[in-house]
């Protein structure tokens, strides 16, 4: 048995995509849990770059099964444009399962999602617009349409006949915007399932095989901890658990089958999106992050907010998971520093914390406490061991190590598959 997790420990955009193709030519499968089109997971090969969003991240190598989760919540029609994409590309998606109790974006989802967003103003989240939101308050208030449902006619017709009438009186009523036409929607959704068809199956029950036969199994989180609905800097976080117990919950995985939890820190720090921010760096500094990490939404095309390693963010994130270890990606983006601020805690009220707070508010007004490391000022991107790397890059990572409170196995020094370095773990 081998089941892995991958997790983001910071707000998202660590690199999850990238370590998961690294991890991934050892695997037998990969399952992505949860989050919906919302998520871009950029990995580079020979072939080119990839942005995948809903589509597991071995899918760029033959002989991985790819499996989307239970508590995945799928846009039929966005799925079917990345599936043709690869498969333009030259990419076989034959090995990708859709899971039959993956909830579905319909298109109200979207359009409340935008309507939602415009009402917050000032208090607006910066969601992606995909729908994310709205789609699992419905799967939640039980309002939801899973694939299982809308690959039976009848049921679909049934429970979308109910559940369209209260969206249009929403739609119409509160928001004043048109109503949606109940047969158009039956007649897309209805080819979208032809096409999807032959991919749709018993996910959780593959996974479970696929365990009990011994294989190698990744799941590749989407988003990551400080936008979980319960641990995250709510109500600035996305609508899922994007944790480790998350995870397993939308793979059909329980936590006693789990071997290691791999938590993705960027080396400093990105937001797309409102909300609490402690380590933002809004100087020229920032602009530097931003332009050598090229640091826009893979999803929106937004420009991320940048800010420098926060401590506490992934103190607690490791424990929230409990990580056995972390990659660090995206190293290189600080070759250009003298001296490399890290947040070692916060002040608050008078006082030195050293956790995240619940209220948003509050979390918004603590101060970070930085220690300055020096910065090495050379490239470190053709490093082919850990030696390489200058000292002062070494005693970087050394006193994130400490900060995290878990070992460093994995460097990212690079976008491409060789740019990675193994740190004194097997594999
Ligand atoms: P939603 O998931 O679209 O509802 O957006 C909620 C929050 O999560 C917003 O701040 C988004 O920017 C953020 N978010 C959602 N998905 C991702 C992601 O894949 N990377 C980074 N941030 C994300």
């Amino acid at each position: 048995m081998s089941v892995t997790i991958i997790i983001g420990g910071q707000w998202g955009d660590e690199g999850k995509g990238k370590i998961t193709d690294s991890l991934a030519v050892q695997a037998d499968m990969v399952v992505r849990p949860n989050g919906s089109a919302n998520a871009g997971h950029t990995v580079q090969t020979d072939a080119g770059i990839f942005k995948l969003h809903l589509v597991p991240s071995g899918i760029l190598y033959t002989d991985c099964d790819c499996v989307i989760g239970a508590g995945v919540a799928i846009d039929p029609e966005s799925l079917i444009e990345e599936l043709d994409d690869l498969n333009k590309r030259g990419v076989n998606t034959s090995r990708v399962m859709i899971s039959d109790r993956a909830t579905v974006i319909l298109p109200y989802h979207p359009l409340l999602d935008q309507l939602e967003e415009q009402s917050r103003g000032e208090q607006s989240i910066g969601t992606t617009l995909k729908g994310n939101g709205p789609a699992y308050a419905d799967k939640v208030g039980r309002r939801g349409l899973r694939i299982a449902d809308m690959t039976d006619e009848r049921t679909f017709a049934e429970r979308l006949r109910l559940v369209l009438a209260e969206k249009n009186k929403i739609l119409t009523r509160i928001y004043g915007a048109d109503p949606l036409d109940e047969s158009e929607i039956l007649e897309h959704y209805a080819s979208y399932m032809e096409r999807l068809a032959p991919h749709i199956g018993q996910a959780e029950i593959a996974v479970q095989d696929a365990i009990d036969a011994g294989k190698r199994i990744l799941i590749e989180g989407a988003q990551a901890t400080l936008l979980d609905i319960d641990y995250g800097s709510y109500p600035y976080v996305t609508s899922t658990s994007p944790t480790a117990a998350g995870a397993c919950q939308g793979a059909g995985v329980g936590p006693g089958q789990v071997d290691r939890t791999i938590g993705v820190f960027k080396a400093y720090i990105t937001r797309v999106g409102s909300g609490p921010f402690p380590t933002e760096e809004h100087d020229q500094r920032g602009e530097i992050l931003r332009s050598r990490g090229k640091e826009f939404g893979t999803t929106t095309g937004r420009p991320r907010r940048t800010g420098w390693f926060d401590g506490p963010v992934a103190r607690y994130a490791a424990r929230i998971n409990g990580l056995s270890e972390v990659a660090l990606t995206k190293l290189d983006i600080l070759d250009e520093f003298d001296r490399i601020p890290v947040c070692t805690g916060y002040r608050y009220g008078g006082e030195l914390i050293s956790n995240p707070l619940a209220s948003a508010l509050q979390y918004g007004e603590v101060e970070p406490v930085y220690e300055y490391l020096d910065g090495w000022r050379q490239d470190t991107s053709n490093a082919q061991t850990m030696d390489d790397l200058p000292a002062a890059a070494q005693r970087y990572i050394e006193r994130l190590e400490e900060l995290i409170g878990r070992p460093i196995t994995y460097i990212g020094i690079g976008p491409s598959r060789s740019q990675i370095l193994e740190r004194g773990v097997a594999v």
